[in-house]
C-alpha cells in the first residue's frame, strides 16, 4: 500500500519493519482525542479562510462520521498505516475524497500528537483526582467510626504509643488530598495548546493557535513552537505524580497486608476483596492490596522509562518520543484499576476492636506517660526516660507490663509517682491527653475529622 507521505520513495518497507515502526497498537487509544483535534484544527482552517467554507464543512461532515464510526468500533486500523493520526487521515480520504487532503494543511503529526496527549490526559487526571477523593471518603468514614478504638502506633514496626485508630488512617487522607493538589496542579502545565506548531516551527499558513486551542478547552498555548512539540515533561510529570500516589497506596497496601495477617489480627478484609488458596483451604489472602502493592513497580518504571526515552533527545520530534505512550496508558490504567480496589477493601474491612484493645494492653507503648508523668512533676525528662526505662526492665523480667507494677515499687524508684500514675498509664488517658494541635487527642481527631469532609465535600 503507498504511504501518505510515500512521495520520495522508491520502494515501501517490508512488513515487519512497518511493523516495527507502527503505534496504531496502542495509540488507537487516541481516537476520539484525535478526532477532536482535527475538528478544532478544521473550523479554524476556515475560520481563517485557508480552507473554503465549503471545504471545512465537507471535511468536518467527514469527521463526524469518523467518530461515529469510532464509537460503534466500526473503524479498523492497519499498521500499514503506522499510527492513529495516518489511519484518520486515510479514513477521512476514504469517505469523502481528495478534499480530506486537505485536513493536514498547516500541521504535522508532531503537534498533532502532542495536542492528543494533553487533551487526554486534561481528562484522565481530572478522573483521577476523582477517583482519589472517592477513596479518601472511604477512609473517612472508617476513622469516623473508629476515632474511640485505640491501636498501638508504630516507629520501626515496634509498638511506639497509643494513638487512635481513626487517626492512623486518617494519615493516608491527607497523603491522598497532597497526591490530588498535586495532579490538579499539574493541570495547569497540561492544559496547553501545541496546535499550529507544526513541523517544528510553525507555519506560513495566517492560522489563529488561540483559536483551535480555544475550541478545544485549552487556556492557553505554548509560546515556543519546538518546546510544543519537544515537551513531554507534562507526562514525566503526570507519572511522577502517579508514582508518589501509589507510593502512598503501596505504603497503606502494606499496612492491610500486615494488619489482616495472624500475627496482628488488627482487621479482616472482606470476602470479596481477598482470594483463597488452591492448596491450603484454611487460606484467606489479601491479594488485592498485594497487587496494588506490586503494581507501584510498574509505575515507578513507566516513569523512569520515559525519562531515560527522553534524556539526551535533541530537538525537537524523534521518533524515540513515540514510546512516551504506553507507559502513560498503562499508569492511567493501573491508578483507574488500583483507586476503586483499594476504595472498596477499605469501606468493607472489618476493623478487630477486641485484637486492638489487647494489643494495647499488653505491651509498654505507655512507658512515655510515664515518663511525661514524672517530667511534668518537675523530673528532668532525660532523667525520667532513665527511671521509666529502668522500670520497664523491670516488668520484663517479672513477665508483666507497667500497670502491674505495685505503687510501692513505683515509688521506690520515685517518690514523685502517686496513685493517680494508674490512670496515667491507661491507653484511653494516654490518647486523650494527646490533645496537641494535630495530635491523636480524640478532640484534635474529631477537628481533623471535620477538615477532611469539608475537604472532600
Ligand atoms: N506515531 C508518532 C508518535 O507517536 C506520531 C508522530 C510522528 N511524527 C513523525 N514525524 N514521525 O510519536
Amino acid at each position: 500500500m503507498t504511504k501518505l507521505w510515500g512521495g520520495r520513495f522508491q520502494k515501501s518497507a517490508e512488513q515487519w519493519v512497518d511493523e516495527f515502526g507502527a503505534s496504531i497498537s496502542f495509540d488507537q487509544k487516541l481516537v476520539m482525542e484525535d478526532l477532536e483535534g482535527s475538528t478544532a484544527h478544521v473550523k479554524m482552517l476556515s475560520a481563517c479562510q485557508i480552507l473554503t467554507e465549503d471545504e471545512a464543512a465537507l471535511i468536518l461532515s467527514g469527521l463526524e462520521t469518523l467518530k461515529e464510526k469510532a464509537q460503534a468500533g466500526d473503524l479498523e486500523f492497519s499498521v500499514s498505516n503506522e499510527d492513529i493520526h495516518l489511519n484518520l487521515e486515510k479514513h477521512l480520504i476514504d469517505e469523502i475524497g481528495p478534499v480530506g487532503g486537505k485536513l493536514h494543511t498547516a500541521r504535522s503529526r508532531n503537534d498533532q500528537v502532542a495536542t492528543d496527549m494533553h487533551l487526554y490526559l486534561k481528562n484522565r487526571v481530572k478522573e483521577i483526582i476523582e477517583a482519589v477523593t472517592a477513596f479518601q471518603s472511604a477512609i473517612v468514614e472508617q476513622a469516623e467510626a473508629h476515632v474511640d478504638t485505640i491501636v498501638p502506633g508504630y516507629t520501626h514496626l515496634q509498638r511506639a504509643q497509643p494513638i487512635s485508630f481513626g487517626h492512623h488512617l486518617l494519615t493516608y487522607f491527607w497523603m491522598l488530598e497532597r497526591d490530588k493538589e498535586r495532579l490538579s496542579e499539574s493541570l495547569k502545565r497540561i492544559d496547553l495548546s501545541p496546535l499550529g506548531a507544526g513541523a517544528m516551527s510553525g507555519t506560513t499558513f495566517p492560522i489563529d493557535r488561540e483559536m483551535s486551542a480555544g475550541f478545544l478547552g485549552f487556556s492557553s498555548v505554548y509560546q515556543n513552537s519546538l518546546d510544543a512539540v519537544s515537551d513531554r515533561d507534562f507526562i514525566v510529570e503526570f507519572l511522577s505524580n502517579a508514582s508518589i500516589l501509589m507510593m502512598h497506596m503501596s505504603r497503606f497496601a502494606e499496612e492491610i497486608i500486615l494488619w489482616s495477617s495472624e500475627e496482628f489480627r488488627f482487621i479482616e478484609l472482606d470476602d470479596a476483596f481477598s482470594t483463597g488458596s488452591s492448596i491450603m483451604p484454611q487460606k484467606k489472602n489479601p491479594d488485592m492490596a498485594e497487587l496494588i502493592r506490586g503494581k507501584t513497580g510498574r509505575v515507578y518504571g513507566n516513569l523512569f522509562g520515559l525519562l531515560t526515552t527522553l534524556k539526551g533527545l535533541p530537538l525537537a520530534y524523534n521518533k524515540d518520543m513515540q514510546e512516551d505512550k504506553e507507559g502513560m496508558f498503562d499508569t492511567v490504567h493501573t491508578l483507574m484499576g488500583s483507586l476503586p480496589i483499594f476504595e472498596g477493601m477499605v469501606r468493607t474491612m472489618t476493623v478487630r476492636t477486641d485484637s486492638m484493645e489487647k494489643a494495647v494492653h499488653s505491651d509498654f507503648s505507655n512507658a512515655t506517660e510515664l515518663a511525661d508523668y514524672l517530667a511534668a512533676k518537675g523530673m528532668p525528662f532525660r532523667e525520667a526516660h532513665d527511671v521509666t526505662g529502668k522500670l520497664v526492665f523491670t516488668c520484663i523480667q517479672r513477665g508483666y507490663f507497667l500497670k502491674d507494677l505495685p505503687l510501692s515499687d513505683l515509688q521506690d524508684a520515685s517518690p514523685l509517682i502517686g496513685e493517680d500514675i494508674y490512670e496515667t498509664l491507661k491507653p484511653k488517658t494516654a490518647v486523650q491527653r494527646r490533645n496537641s494541635l494535630g495530635g491523636t487527642g480524640f478532640d484534635q481527631v474529631h477537628h481533623q475529622l471535620g477538615l477532611a469532609k469539608q475537604l472532600i465535600g
